[in-house]
């Protein structure tokens, strides 16, 4: 079985979409394995984002996930990686399907709502990053 590491994004959580979001991920078929509410620290952000560090958006986004509280989130299930990334959508919410979290909720490519891991590999980095200890404890081994 597959993890993958999936964050709702500062305005996901202030427009109260953290029950919706929730809700598509258990109607696919995803267990939820980890959750965490949380303010993130501008390195933290810095680390998660650090392959577009040589982005011109890379400030703009670290400054909008530090905006507000985030919605972190670990989701197992068959493919978890690939079956999470076809309901988020596409990464700019023009082009993403209606019917996709991003086509349905989303407008603009920074605030795209929620971030899903690209790969297997990213998803047990970002993992790593935000639960580091938390994800070996026994409470998070089994349900
Ligand atoms: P996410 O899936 O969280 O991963 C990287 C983020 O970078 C992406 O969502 C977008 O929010 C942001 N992003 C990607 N491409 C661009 C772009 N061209 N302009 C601004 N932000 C972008």
């Amino acid at each position: 079985m597959e993890s993958t590491f999936v964050m709702i994004k500062p305005d996901g959580v202030r427009r109260g979409l953290i029950g919706p979001i929730i809700t598509r991920f258990e109607q696919k078929g995803f267990t939820l394995i980890a959750m965490q509410f949380m303010h993130l620290e501008r390195s933290l952000a810095e680390q998660h984002y650090g392959e577009h560090k040589n982005k011109p958006f890379f400030n703009e986004l670290v400054e909008y996930l530090t905006s507000g509280p985030v919605c972190a989130m670990v989701w197992e299930g068959r493919h978890a990686v690939a079956n999470a990334r076809s309901i988020i959508g596409k990464t700019n919410p023009v082009e993403a399907s209606p019917g996709t979290i991003r086509g349905d909720y989303g407008m603009d490519i920074t605030g795209n709502i929620v971030h899903g891991s690209d790969s297997p590999e990213s998803a047990q980095h970002e993992i790593s990053l935000f639960f580091h200890s938390a994800m070996s404890a026994p409470m998070f081994m089994e349900i």
